[in-house]
């Protein structure tokens, strides 16, 4: 293979999971326990603002205390090694974590957004936020109390960035999706439409995805073994 001049990596839930964050679809996975139409919708948030508040207080708790593992590490090696190169890296997560920034990844597109993150429904301020959300929190830009929501995207809202993202795609050379059981659109479309544009694609995913049958080729096993080896092979080419 040439050497990739614009390399183009999709994150999923997969590269957390040995950081203790819980995958959404696996045997055990967050949406086998819990309901995402009582959980991770606006429609949800309406109605049970309450329920909805604690089970995103939970995971907000649990992104703090994760700490990155191999995998976000050795991508974030990848981007300041191809930027010597004069190459570089678009890094587009499906995941609402910080751990590609706490790595030491400089720029990632949250495209559904980013927990440690608030929201206001009143006054659509945006801050940064750690601390339990509840409808008596009041909004430190507009004093509201009741408005606040995590800034993340459920289910029936618009992911975030599409058009710096679908740009980048279109520019990418090679385009990697790590550890997303490509179940969820529009992140699961981008291999066909990189396929479809002539880019080289490939998968490292603990197994087979869904669109496992879309990809040049594959390397299957945990995320923290995997992508070192894959990115270590990657800069030698
Ligand atoms: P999923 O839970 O659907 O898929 C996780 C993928 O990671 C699966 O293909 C697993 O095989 C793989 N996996 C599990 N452990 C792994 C490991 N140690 N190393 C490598 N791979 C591993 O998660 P996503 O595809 O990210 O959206 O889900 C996409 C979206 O669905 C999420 O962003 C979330 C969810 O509902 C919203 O909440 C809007």
């Amino acid at each position: 293979m040439n050497s990739p001049q614009r390399v183009f990596v999709l994150t999923g839930a997969g590269v957390s999971a040995e950081s203790g964050l819980g995958t959404f679809r696996d045997r055990g996975g967050i949406w086998s326990r819990f309901d995402p139409m009582q959980l991770a919708t606006p429609e949800a948030f309406g109605r049970d603002p309450v329920l909805v508040h604690e089970f995103y207080n939970l995971r907000r708790r649990g992104v703090i205390a994760a700490a990155p593992n191999a995998a976000h590490t050795a991508l974030a090696h990848l981007e300041s090694r191809l930027q010597q190169r004069g190459a570089s890296l678009f890094l587009c997560t499906q995941n609402v974590d910080d751990l590609h920034e706490r790595a030491g990844s400089r720029t990632v597109s949250h495209m559904h957004g980013e927990i440690l993150e608030a929201r206001c429904l009143g006054c659509e301020a945006v801050m940064p936020w750690r601390e339990d959300l509840s409808l008596e929190t009041p909004c430190p830009a507009c004093g509201e109390a009741g408005g606040l929501r995590p800034d993340i995207v459920w289910f029936g809202e618009m992911p975030k960035h599409l058009d710096i993202i679908g740009a980048a795609l279109r520019e990418a050379d090679l385009f990697v999706a790590i550890g997303t059981s490509g179940a969820v659109y529009p992140a699961a479309g981008y291999v066909a439409q990189a396929r479809a544009l002539g880019i080289r694609t490939c998968e490292l995913n603990l197994e087979p995805s869904d669109n496992a049958a879309h990809f040049d080729e594959a390397r299957y096993g945990p995320a923290s073994v995997v992508v070192p080896e894959f990115i270590a092979w990657l800069l030698e080419t």
